[in-house]
C-alpha cells in the first residue's frame, strides 16, 4: 500500500469549466488536481495519470456519464468515482450507485459536503485495498501450487516443497488414500525448473507385472509376441523432467531391481534393446503403503527403500488437520458454484461444525466427494445444512465420536468430559425452554451450580430464550 505522505491525485471530468474551476479552488489545498472537459480526455488521463480518485459529471457532451463510470469502473476497481448530478435526480444517482459510484454530489455543491465526500471515499477505499491485499496474502499462505491448509502438518508440507522441489533429489511421498499424494507430487514438479518439461505419471499397481517394464523402459519391434512396433518408454518420455512413480509399494520383485539399476545408473536400455539410454529424470515415489514394515517382510528391497526414501514427505491424514476442513470444504464448494454457475452458496455452521466432527476415513478425496454431493442436495438452498450430508449425518454420533476421540489420543480426557457436560446441559435449557431453575431440577443439581457450569463452560443464553425467570423456587 502507498504510505507515503505524497497528495493523493484527484481527477475531474466535467465539460463546465465553471464547475472545474471551483472543484480545484476547493479541493487543490489537499490534492493534485488533474482536469478532463470530455469523456474521450478523461479516459486518456485517467490512464496516463492513474488518479486515487475521480469526481465524474453526469452528463457530459456526446456520452452519457453513466457509460463512462462503467469504463471506469472496469479499468480499475480500485479507484473510487464520486459522480456529480446536475440535477436532484434521485435516480441517477442510485444508477451511479449500482454501477460502483463511491458516491455522489449534487450541484450546487456544499464546499463542507464536497471536501467530506472526497475524504470519506479515498479512505474507505484504502481500507478495501488493504482488506484485498490481506486476503491475498492469506491466501498464499493458505494455499500452495492448487494445494489447500493453512494447518502445521501442510505448512511443513508447503516448506518442505520449496526446499527440495528444485533439486533431482528423488523423494518419497507417503501418506493414506486421498491426502493428495499426486498433488504434491505435481507442486514439486511445478515449482521446480523442470515445470516446463514433462510430468509423467505411472500408476504402478494398474499395470499387470508383464506390461510394466516395458510402459516404463519402452521396448524394441520383435522383443516380444505383442511387440509389433517400437516402443518409448515412460523413463524417456519423462526426461528432462518428472517421472512420478504412484503406488511404488506394489511393484514386483523384479521389476523393483530393474528400477534400482535405473536409479543408480541412470541409464537403462528398451526390452530387447542392446543400447543404454541415458536420462535426467527426477523420480517421484508415492505409497499408501508402510514401506517401512514391506522391507521387514521382505517384500520390498531395502537398497530400492533407500534409494526412493531420500526425502521423504509424510502427508497427515485429514482428521489429524481439522483446520483445514472448513477450508478444503469452502474450497471444493466454490469450485462446483463457479462450475455450475450457480449462485453464492455457503455452509451453515451446523453443517461445517458436522463436517469438522467427522473423520474422513477417505481424506480430501472423501471429502470431494461428499460436497459435491452436498452441492446437489442442496440445489438452490443458499446455505448447505446437515441434512444436505447425509452420509456424514448417518455417521455422526457424537457421543461415541467423543470417545473415540479420546481413546485414540486426538483429545483429552477432560476436554471429553467438558464437551459431554456442555452437550447435556444445552439439552437440559432446550428441553426446559432456558428456564434454568426447571433445567436444573432437570439434571439434579442446584441452580446456583447450574449457572456456575454454565459460565465455566461458556454456555450463554441464546437471543430468542425468555428473558425472565420465573421466581426462584428456593430449594438450596
Ligand atoms: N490439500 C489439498 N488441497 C486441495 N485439494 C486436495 C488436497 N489434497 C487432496 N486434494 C484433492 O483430493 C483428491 C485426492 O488427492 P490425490 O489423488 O492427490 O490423493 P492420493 O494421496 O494420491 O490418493 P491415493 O493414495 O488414493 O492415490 C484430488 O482430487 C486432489 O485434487
Ligand atoms: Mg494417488
Amino acid at each position: 500500500m502507498d504510505t507515503s505522505t505524497a497528495k493523493k491525485r484527484v481527477l475531474l471530468i466535467d465539460d463546465e469549466a465553471r464547475v472545474r474551476t471551483s472543484l480545484k479552488m476547493v479541493l487543490e489545498p489537499s490534492y493534485d488536481i488533474f482536469q478532463a472537459a470530455d469523456a474521450q480526455e478523461g479516459l486518456d488521463m485517467f490512464r496516463k495519470e492513474g488518479p486515487d480518485l475521480v469526481l465524474l459529471d453526469v452528463i457530459l457532451p456526446g456520452t452519457d456519464g453513466l457509460a463512462v463510470l462503467q469504463t471506469l469502473r472496469l479499468e480499475s476497481k480500485m479507484t473510487p468515482v464520486i459522480m456529480l448530478t446536475g440535477t436532484k435526480s434521485v435516480k441517477t444517482a442510485v444508477d451511479a450507485m449500482k454501477l460502483g459510484a463511491a458516491d455522489y454530489l449534487s450541484k450546487p455543491f456544499d464546499v463542507e459536503e464536497l471536501r467530506i465526500v472526497v475524504d470519506r471515499a479515498l479512505n474507505s477505499f484504502a481500507l478495501e485495498r488493504e482488506v484485498k491485499q490481506l486476503r491475498a496474502q492469506v491466501v498464499q499462505r493458505y494455499a500452495f501450487h492448487n494445494l489447500i491448509g493453512k494447518s502445521q502438518g501442510m505448512q511443513e508440507i508447503y516448506a518442505k516443497i520449496e526446499q527440495v522441489s528444485d533439486s533431482r533429489t528423488t523423494v518419497l511421498i507417503t501418506g493414506e488414500s486421498g491426502t493428495g499424494k499426486e498433488l504434491v507430487a505435481k507442486a514439486l514438479h511445478y515449482n521446480s525448473s523442470r515445470r516446463e518439461r514433462p510430468f509423467i505419471a505411472l500408476n504402478c499397481a494398474a499395470l499387470p507385472e508383464t506390461l510394466i517394464e516395458s510402459e516404463l523402459f519402452g521396448h524394441e519391434k520383435g522383443s516380444f509376441t505383442d511387440a509389433t512396433a517400437r516402443r518409448v518408454g515412460q523413463f524417456e518420455l519423462a526426461h528432462t523432467g518428472t517421472l512420478f512413480l504412484d503406488e511404488i509399494g506394489d511393484l514386483s520383485p523384479m521389476t523393483q531391481a530393474k528400477l534400482l539399476r535405473v536409479l543408480q545408473e541412470r541409464e537403462f536400455t528398451r526390452i530387447g534393446g542392446v543400447q543404454s539410454i541415458k536420462v535426467d529424470v527426477r523420480i517421484v515415489a508415492a505409497t499408501n503403503k508402510n514401506l517401512d514394515e514391506l522391507v521387514r517382510k521382505g517384500q520390498f528391497r531395502e537398497d530400492l527403500y533407500y534409494r526412493i526414501n531420500v526425502i521423504a514427505l509424510y502427508l497427515p491424514p485429514l482428521r489429524e488437520r481439522g483446520e483445514d476442513v472448513p477450508l478444503l470444504a469452502k474450497h471444493f464448494l466454490a469450485k462446483r458454484v463457479e462450475e455450475e454457475k450457480r449462485a453464492h452458496i455457503e455452509f451453515g455452521k451446523d453443517a461445517l461444525e458436522l463436517l469438522t466432527r467427522y473423520p474422513w476415513p477417505g481424506n480430501v478425496r472423501e471429502m470431494e466427494n461428499i460436497i459435491e454431493q452436498a452441492f446437489i442436495w442442496s440445489q438452490s438452498a443458499p446455505q448447505i445444512t446437515p441434512e444436505h450430508l447425509p452420509t456424514i449425518l448417518k455417521n455422526d454420533s457424537r457421543s461415541s465420536s467423543l470417545r473415540d476421540d479420546t481413546l485414540a489420543g486426538r483429545m483429552s480426557l477432560e476436554k471429553a468430559v467438558m464437551e459431554f457436560e456442555r452437550e447435556i446441559i444445552l439439552d437440559a435449557l432446550k428441553r426446559t425452554s432456558y428456564v434454568q431453575t426447571h433445567a436444573a431440577n432437570l439434571l439434579g443439581i442446584s441452580r446456583r451450580m447450574l449457572k456456575y457450569r454454565m459460565d465455566t463452560l461458556g454456555i450463554g443464553r441464546p437471543e430468542n430464550a425468555p428473558s425472565q425467570e420465573p421466581e426462584p423456587i428456593v430449594q438450596e
